[in-house]
């Protein structure tokens, strides 16, 4: 947990959490980026309501949601080709694409960040729900960008304020 002024900000990880219990402080983690200051259910997590939070599972990229917006900010080369991908994928793609990928607002140069519409992440519960019945929306494998850009794992996908469901991480075909 760490003060800033009167406020206090957590960094949680619902997936790292729920694999172990009991719930782990950074202090007992060590590292860089992990579980800070999980004490609510992995339910709640990760983010919540909160207007300010910081996502640090990714491990190319920190999160930081601030309101609507969630600023994905590259932890190396490896983040600001991720960056650069989703920005540039998410303006050639067609209209049926982009409707299952988290809007991309705004891109800073060399893939420093990018600037998301934020949205609420999947719970474990949910995205294995999905996983088991096919919910989650389908990339048709066609030409060009035939490779399927994100994985079915639950930090990966979230939910729009309408609900919609749509990748938050579609970078995979950047990596290394
Ligand atoms: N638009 C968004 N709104 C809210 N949270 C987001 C958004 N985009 C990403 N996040 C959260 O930030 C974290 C890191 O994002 P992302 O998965 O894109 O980074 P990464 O470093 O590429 O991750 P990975 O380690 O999976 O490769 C994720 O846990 C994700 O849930
Ligand atoms: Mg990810």
């Amino acid at each position: 947990m760490t003060h800033v002024g009167d406020v206090v900000f957590r960094h949680v990880c619902a997936h790292k959490a729920h694999t172990r219990a009991p719930r782990l402080r950074a202090s007992a983690q060590g590292g860089d980026g992990g579980v800070v200051g999980v004490d609510m259910p992995p339910k709640l997590v990760p983010q919540g309501n909160r207007f300010f939070a910081v996502d640090s599972r990714g491990t190319v990229r920190r999160t930081i949601c601030i309101g609507p917006w969630a600023l994905k900010v590259a932890r190396n080369a490896t983040g600001r080709r991720c960056n650069r991908f989703e920005a540039d994928l998410w303006v050639r793609t067609t209209a049926a694409r982009r409707n299952m990928l988290c809007p991309v607002l705004a891109r800073l140069p060399f893939g420093l960040a990018v600037i998301m519409q934020r949205a609420r992440p999947l719970s474990e519960d949910e995205a294995e729900r999905l996983r088991n019945t096919r919910g989650f929306p389908d990339w048709d494998y066609v030409p060009p960008d035939d490779e399927c850009p994100f994985e079915f794992k639950a930090s990966d996908w979230g939910r729009l304020p309408d609900g919609r469901l749509v990748a938050l991480d579609y970078s995979m075909p950047a990596l290394d």
